[in-house]
């Protein structure tokens, strides 16, 4: 029999009651992710990141998540209990957010943070824990992690905060990981190796991997497959080497609005959008 998916999502729909109105920042969107690579494009303001916090359910309270199903392998995401989500986060999915700095205790080391993320899911003592944390350490290519393990959040680079970040997410082993934007902060280089970091760890370990990006080229080589978001909705989905070759004019559109080394000083091209793209909801 076939393995249910690690996350299963159909019908998703997330809407904000704000001051000056509702605001539907996901509007029915149906998708799988397996142990595999699944990246996530769309300009800003399509969804994106709301549909990677509904499915930890961490979205302020001014959000109204529906769904027909949102399961994590067989947990009902939805019914589930704030225990049971507890217990989940972590343990069973993680997420990487952009900056690493509003993820950090900032009054703890860092080392210590990593410990205590493992603790929280295996009956373990102090040492062992240290140790595991080192091991997690030198598996996101820290070269002294000895050193690293006792320094604050603010003692450490933007790119090790970073690695630190991935290190504390992946150490209780989730299934699942999400990654919204993990690399937008950091310069190339080191955007590079942190990507090349995830990439060992989703094949070593076996994980799903939902990788959140406005970077097009980045998700095309990255990535096995793409959804493509626009206006809460998923325009379509495609595996990521088809990326290039898409057809829907929307992400025509988002591709041709890559600068280019042809391109570079001309105007770029402006984004059309057709209300009808958005116009066939079930
Ligand atoms: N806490 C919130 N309150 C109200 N609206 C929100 C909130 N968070 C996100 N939104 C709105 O939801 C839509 C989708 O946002 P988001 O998922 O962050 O976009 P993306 O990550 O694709 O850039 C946007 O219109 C955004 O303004
Ligand atoms: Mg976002």
């Amino acid at each position: 029999m076939a393995q249910p998916p690690l996350l299963s999502v159909r019908n998703l729909c997330v809407r904000f009651d704000t001051p000056r109105g509702i605001v539907e920042a996901v509007r029915g969107i149906d998708f799988d992710v397996g142990r595999e690579r699944l990246g996530i494009v769309g300009e800003s303001g399509s969804g994106k990141s709301v549909t990677g916090r509904a499915t930890l359910r961490l979205l302020p309270a001014s959000a109204t998540v529906t769904a027909d199903r949102l399961a994590l392998g067989d947990l009902d995401l939805l019914g589930a209990d704030a225990a049971a989500l507890r217990s989940v986060r972590g343990r069973r999915v993680s997420m990487i957010m952009q900056d690493p700095k509003f993820s950090l205790n900032p009054v703890m080391t860092v080392g210590r943070q990593i410990a205590e993320a493992y603790r929280m899911h295996h009956r373990v003592g102090r040492s062992e824990a240290r140790r595991r944390a080192l091991d997690m350490l030198a598996d996101v290519r820290i070269r002294d992690p000895e050193h690293v393990y006792d320094l604050y959040p603010h003692e450490v680079s933007g790119g090790m905060g970073q690695r630190v970040m991935i290190a504390m997410m992946l150490i209780p082993e989730p299934d699942l990981l999400i990654a919204d934007e993990p690399t937008s902060a950091l310069d190339v280089t080191v955007s590079m190796q942190v990507l090349a970091i995830l990439d060992d760890l989703v094949t070593r370990r076996g994980m799903g991997l939902l990788f959140i990006s406005h970077d097009l080229n980045l998700v095309a080589s990255f990535c096995d497959r793409v959804l493509v978001m626009y206006g809460g909705q998923i325009m379509e989905t495609l595996p990521a080497s088809a990326l290039h070759q898409a057809t829907h004019p929307y992400t025509r559109g988002l591709l041709a609005a890559l600068p280019t080394i042809d391109t570079a000083g001309r105007d770029l091209p402006v984004l059309t959008r057709d209300p009808a793209w958005l116009a066939t909801r079930r």
